[in-house]
């Protein structure tokens, strides 16, 4: 049955380039809707520049334009950067827009008609220079709780304290470098702390967040234990002079840019629905039965999962099906930085003449669908695509369709009964459930092993080998035939990561695109395809050296205002911070940790071994299985002692012939670094865990 989706992803603010750290969202969304319109869904994608507020404000007058601009400007290069990377959004749009003023004005007059807005004076710093109220972060001052200079005014980046900006001391305006003063001024509130709103979010949002775990598990703690009503009242006001939209009836006042930017998601839609005559309120209607997805970053979650349901069903909307939240990029282990070349902008990657399909499956690889972060290691980059995509999945076209064009005439043979592509096309479906789950990274493992096994037929009839032999044409024309078969599957699952590449694909197979419904059915005998064309170039080392110097910024800071220069050398300190050598180096990132196999085992038995001076001979029971282990405690532990209780073992070392038999794994115990013996400690779990859970 087809469905209809309406999915979104976050919107970019306005002031900034896209970069890596976006584009795993972006890709990520991209990748899903594909999926879904491949499966014959009616799946509308819609994204839109966050336009308003005080930093692209702020902006807008440092480069001596207007803020509508700036944000045409950056609107051109948002959307450059994406039709870059084949994310193909239905309609990209602004929220500075009538369709998104009309319904901010709406929610916003819904909710005070219920009763859920409130106006209250606040006590907030002022920039007498400036002549405007000051966000938190153009706020700088010494750190209440450590005392650490030159902090920012909701959090001391030196020892993670959070705090209110009126508690900052000798706190300056990062604008104007003015000392600021306290000043009061109306505010307009959502009543979240209304029972209505906590009764609704308690019920409703666990619902919106249930595909992940964690994600359920911070609501759980945002929100307290039932009657803890730990929500207060969100600000949704701000003061002149702002970039955004007048608050209707209340002149002077503005909603603040969190207000109107998931509102932006309907803007967007409502724009789209003028375009193509799609009902509005077939989608957001109270009782719509329409799916509605938002894929976010961990850091808005809390906007989506709470204040935005909020409002949504206040103003008598209907919520989202699904809010899917995604960790944060890493490259090479590390937050992304410019002082390093690994703040990595959308543009540069393509300027410098890297292929977009090598990040999107790169990405896919990585992508599970959890709030993991992810991290680019750049030379795994460069061995996953050379190996994967060319040295694996390219490779099979690039070895059977010469021979096709040259002695065939370009037509195929009928493929006979061939277990590897009745097995290929058995895994449309695991697959298909594997890219609906948002686990690409499975999807992306199960094409893969099958792209193993292609390879290894081709290697076994060994077309090349066939073809030189007289009288062997048929055998060639089926063992060719049969590979390009395979390469068809391959690319229908791929497709929604290599959307380009499939399309070339498509073409050089003589047909016109392809649907996941076409992995049932196999090209006709006789069918034509066109000449082969190389598909995809490896990646060169060196293509990613330049790609690191293109982005490595000197630290030099920019000689105009005292707030940038600041906010340079900030960042020079907390970069300094990262790069200063450590004694722990070299770091592992968490994919060489994620080897290591820890799992919890109870000692079924231990006992003495004969001859043996320093071990004890385990029996580890892992619930599924026991391992022998020999482990060097026999100075610690009585054996009769140990039986019965619970440690942790490396569950996937190398199996090692001892003098006294086979040890399968590897208990874990602390003792003192330099081995003297002032004793070995056994790992234990705390009480509840079993044989066999993992230690991660
Ligand atoms: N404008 C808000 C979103 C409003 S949605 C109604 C915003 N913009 S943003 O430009 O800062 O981020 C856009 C999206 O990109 C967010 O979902 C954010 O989590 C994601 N990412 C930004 N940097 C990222 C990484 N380094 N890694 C992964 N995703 C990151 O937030
Ligand atoms: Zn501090």
């Amino acid at each position: 049955m087809s469905r209809r989706i309406l999915v979104t992803s976050a919107l970019p603010y306005a002031n900034g380039a896209i970069h890596l750290g976006h584009l795993v969202e972006y890709i990520q969304t991209d990748i899903w809707v594909r999926f879904q319109k491949m499966r014959g869904h009616q799946c509308w994608y819609v994204c839109a520049d966050d336009t308003h507020g005080t930093p692209i404000m702020l902006r807008a007058e440092k480069e001596g334009i207007k803020p509508e601009d700036l944000i045409a400007r950056v609107h051109t290069e948002h959307s450059r950067d994406f039709a870059g990377f084949h994310v193909a959004f239905d309609n990209y749009h602004s929220t500075h827009s009538d369709e998104t003023r009309h319904y901010a004005e709406d929610i916003y007059g819904k909710l005070k008609a219920a009763g859920l807005i409130e106006v209250r004076a606040i006590e907030q710093h002022y920039d007498p220079v400036k002549q405007m109220f000051l966000p938190d972060r153009f706020i700088k001052g010494e750190c209440p709780k450590c005392g650490a200079a030159d902090q920012y005014g909701d959090s001391c980046e030196a020892c993670g304290a959070a705090y209110a900006p009126t508690e900052l001391k000798n706190p300056r305006s990062a604008v104007s470098g003015a000392v600021p003063e306290l000043r009061s001024s109306d505010h307009y509130f959502f009543k979240l702390s209304d029972p209505r709103c906590q009764e609704f979010l308690r019920r409703a949002t666990r619902e919106v967040c249930k595909a992940q775990p964690e994600a359920v598990n911070k609501l759980q703690e945002w929100l307290g234990a039932p009657g803890e009503n730990k929500l207060t009242d969100w600000d949704i006001s701000r003061d002149a002079p702002y970039f955004g939209f007048e608050i209707p009836g209340a002149p002077g006042k503005y909603f603040y840019v969190w207000l109107d930017a998931p509102i932006g998601y309907m803007g967007s839609f409502r724009n789209l629905c003028a375009k193509k005559g799609i009902d509005f309120d077939d989608f957001w209607g109270k009782d719509s039965t329409a799916e509605l997805y938002h894929f976010v970053g961990k850091d808005i979650l809390y906007f989506h999962a709470l204040f935005w349901p909020a409002e949504l069903e206040h103003a008598g909307y209907r919520i989202p099906s699904g809010v899917f939240a995604h960790g944060f990029l890493t490259v090479d282990g590390a937050k992304m930085s410019k002082s390093r070349g690994t703040f990595i902008t959308a543009e540069s990657y393509l300027k410098e003449g890297l292929n977009p399909e090598w990040l999107r499956y790169y990405f896919a690889a990585k992508l599970n669908g959890t709030m993991e972060d992810i991290d680019l290691n750049l030379e795994d980059f460069v061995a996953r695509v050379n190996s994967d995509l060319v040295g694996k999945y390219i490779n099979i076209a690039s070895r059977c369709a010469g021979f096709i064009s040259k002695r065939f005439d370009g037509k195929l043979a009928a493929v006979g009964s061939n277990s590897i592509i009745e097995e290929m096309a058995a895994a449309a479906e695991p697959v298909a459930q594997c890219f609906e789950a948002r686990d690409f990274a499975r999807a992306v493992r199960e094409i893969m092993a099958l792209a193993d096994k292609a390879n290894a037929y081709i290697a076994t009839a060994k077309p090349w080998e066939i073809a030189k032999q007289e009288g062997q044409d048929a055998a060639l024309h089926q063992v060719c035939s049969e590979g390009l078969a395979m390469f068809r599957l391959l690319t229908i699952y791929l497709a929604p990561v290599l959307p380009q590449l499939a399309q070339s694909a498509a073409r050089f197979l003589g047909v016109e695109r392809f649907t996941w419904a076409d992995a049932a059915q196999p090209l006709p005998a006789g069918h034509r395809i066109s000449d082969y064309e190389h598909l995809m170039q490896r990646v060169d080392t060196k293509q990613i050296d330049a790609l690191v110097a293109a982005n490595r910024e000197s630290l030099a800071p920019a000689a105009d205002a005292h707030s940038q220069q600041r906010h340079a050398q900030h960042q020079q300190q907390a970069e300094d911070k990262v790069q200063a050598k450590s004694a722990w180096e070299p770091f592992i990132s968490i994919d060489d940790f994620s080897k290591v196999d820890l799992r919890i085992a109870r000692i079924a038995n231990a006992e003495h071994v004969e001859g043996a001076e320093k071990l004890l001979k385990l029996t580890l029971d892992l619930g599924t299985e026991t391992r022998t282990v020999f482990a060097g405690i026999k100075s610690a532990y009585d054996p009769a002692t140990l039986v019965g209780r619970l440690t942790v073992m490396v569950a996937n070392l190398a199996p090692r012939k001892m003098k006294f038999g086979l040890s399968e794994g590897m208990v874990l115990a602390a003792s003192d670094p330099d081995g003297k013996s002032t004793g070995l400690f056994l790992l234990s779990p705390d009480s509840g865990a079993q044989p066999g859970m993992r230690v991660k």
